[in-house]
């Protein structure tokens, strides 16, 4: 396209003093539609015509800038392409100031004019601006190719497609929850907030219904759809039941179909719950308060004591979010090995004992190493990530443990005894009154030395950049990753590595690294 000339489009635009919106040729008269302020572009529309429809539109109560600013919400032209105008605002912004938020025709004027309000925009409304033109974002179609930080520039809109994503996996729609994941996770990825429909265009995952959510909030300042799902029963009973440790959605539906809807209501029921949902509900308001660096530094201290005690030389790390960098998890994850293959067989249990002996743990559940190469390799689908000895446990936390000291007393500390409080009571302080300790969800694996890399970078997350390592590795390597191997199916072999940064160079992938892995 041949760029426009940059010359003044407006008289107005030099030596101007248009501080009020509507003190257009000499027109005064009160804004009634404030969040709203047109611009007229003279371009094309010829001077007289510019001020004959500003006057009319300022009579109309409407908000009319004679000079373009950074005020400006809606341009309306007549007979400019959207690339013309698009290309004039950045020579008024040096294309550097975000765009007003709609380029429009004349047809949104004068229907408006009709209306005798602002009408709502809609595609015929809006200049098409050509492709080529548009300041377009691009990202690889992998999430385990893009470097995502906890930076992120479009909350607004991540917020609303992850609370769809969550609705659908709570309604057990996994396929739906990965197309809103993977959306979300494009939209994560972005170094700029999106401020326009046409820059999505080409990048990859947003699908229909994605778009249309994004296009609403765009255009609405919010998503319909997430605020209705949001504020639905069903939404909110779900959340609530599955917010108890040991209930999955499934559980929660099938309560939820009984008219259980409320904690009081399951409490009340006649419903025996297993030790792990009892856990959940006793230490409900624990667990759903989210854990704090400072508190998953506490308990590696724990873990670390544990470590030297039962198996010297056996080592830890901190594994999932905290590893990401992120200050807040639902959980504290470790992943502890030893440096002689062998020595790590049977740590656990003697781990598990040493915390308990020390009154450290209010719930715990085990399960064995499962894992062998011979017998679960290749055939054995990637997606098995369960098979480490590993152990699910509820931690009780000193409040003024190490580290801890300064941090003030929640507001909901003392709350749920409503739902019993067998173990509580073994430590209730002597005033009764504030509990000196709250629950905190710790997952703990212990992996073979051999396995280690892999299994690090299997449970450092996001799940949605494993579920896309995964993906990438047989779609495009015909291979098979899991926690334990990669096993190369072309080669029919195995590739062992000793770091993370050695499977990426496998997957012929550029390394990421775990602070960058937050798709
Ligand atoms: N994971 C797994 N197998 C499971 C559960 C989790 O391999 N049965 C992995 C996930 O893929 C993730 C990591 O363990 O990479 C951590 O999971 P989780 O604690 O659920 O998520 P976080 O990313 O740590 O998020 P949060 O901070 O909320 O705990
Ligand atoms: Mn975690
Ligand atoms: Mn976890």
């Amino acid at each position: 396209m041949v760029p426009l000339k940059r010359r003044k489009l407006l008289s107005t635009q030099t030596g101007n003093n248009g501080n009020s919106g509507t003190d257009v040729i000499g027109v005064k008269a009160p804004v009634k539609f404030p969040d709203v302020v047109i611009f007229l572009l003279e371009r094309k529309m010829g001077a007289s015509r510019r001020a004959f429809l500003s006057q009319l539109a300022a009579k109309n109560g409407f908000h009319v800038q004679e000079t373009f600013s950074g005020m400006v919400t809606h341009v309306v032209s007549e007979g400019n392409s959207g690339a013309e105008v698009g290309s004039w605002l950045d020579s008024q912004t040096d294309g550097s100031a975000h765009r007003p938020v709609h380029l429009l025709d004349m047809s949104w004027f004068t229907q408006s004019m009709k209306a005798g309000r602002p009408i709502d925009i809609t595609d015929t409304h809006r200049l098409q601006v050509d492709e080529s033109e548009v300041e377009v974002f691009s990202v690889p179609s992998f999430a385990c190719q893009r470097r995502t930080t906890l930076e992120n520039h479009n909350t607004v809109l991540t917020d609303a497609l992850s609370l769809l994503a969550e609705m659908a996996e709570l309604s057990a729609e996994e396929g739906r929850g990965v197309a809103f994941r993977r959306a979300c996770a494009v939209l994560k990825c972005l170094n700029e907030p999106v401020t326009a429909m046409s820059q999505l265009r080409g990048l990859p995952c947003l699908g229909e219904h994605s778009l249309r959510v994004i296009q609403d909030i765009l255009e609405n300042g919010a998503s319909s759809e997430a605020e209705s799902t949001k504020c639905s029963e069903r939404f909110k009973a779900l959340k609530l039941l599955t917010g108890v440790f040991g209930v999955g959605c499934k559980t929660a539906d099938r309560w939820i179909r009984e008219g259980i809807l409320s904690l009081q209501q399951l409490t009340d029921s006649a419903h025996s719950l297993n030790r792990a949902q009892q856990a959940g509900v006793d230490h409900y308001d624990d667990l759903n308060q989210p854990v704090t660096k400072a508190e998953a530094d506490s308990i590696s201290v724990i873990v670390e004591k544990a470590l030297v005690t039962v198996l010297p030389g056996a080592t830890m790390t901190l594994i999932g979010g905290f590893r990401r960098g992120k200050q807040t998890g639902h959980d504290v994850d470790f992943l502890i090995t030893h440096p002689e293959e062998g020595a790590e067989v049977g740590l656990m249990p003697r781990v598990v004992s040493w915390l308990q002996s020390k009154g450290f743990l209010l719930y715990q559940k085990t399960t064995r190493n499962s894992y062998l190469e011979a017998k679960d390799g290749p055939a054995r689908p990637a997606s098995n990530m369960d098979r480490f000895e590993r152990c699910f446990s509820i931690f009780k936390l000193d409040k003024q443990g190490p580290g801890l000291q300064s941090h003030t007393q929640r507001a909901t500390d003392g709350e749920g005894s409503h739902f019993g409080d067998a173990v509580d009571s073994v430590c209730e302080p002597e005033n009764g009154q504030i509990k000196q300790w709250r629950a905190v969800r710790v997952d703990l694996v212990v992996s073979p030395i051999s396995q280690f890399p892999f299994a690090l970078l299997g449970w450092t997350g996001s799940k949605l950049f494993e579920r896309e390592l995964r993906r990438w590795a047989g779609h495009e390597k015909s291979m098979s990753l899991s926690s334990h191997a990669l096993y190369d199916s072309t080669q029919r072999t195995y590739l062992r590595a000793t770091s993370e940064e050695e499977i990426f160079t496998h997957l012929g992938l550029e390394f990421i690294p775990p602070s960058e892995r937050n798709a």
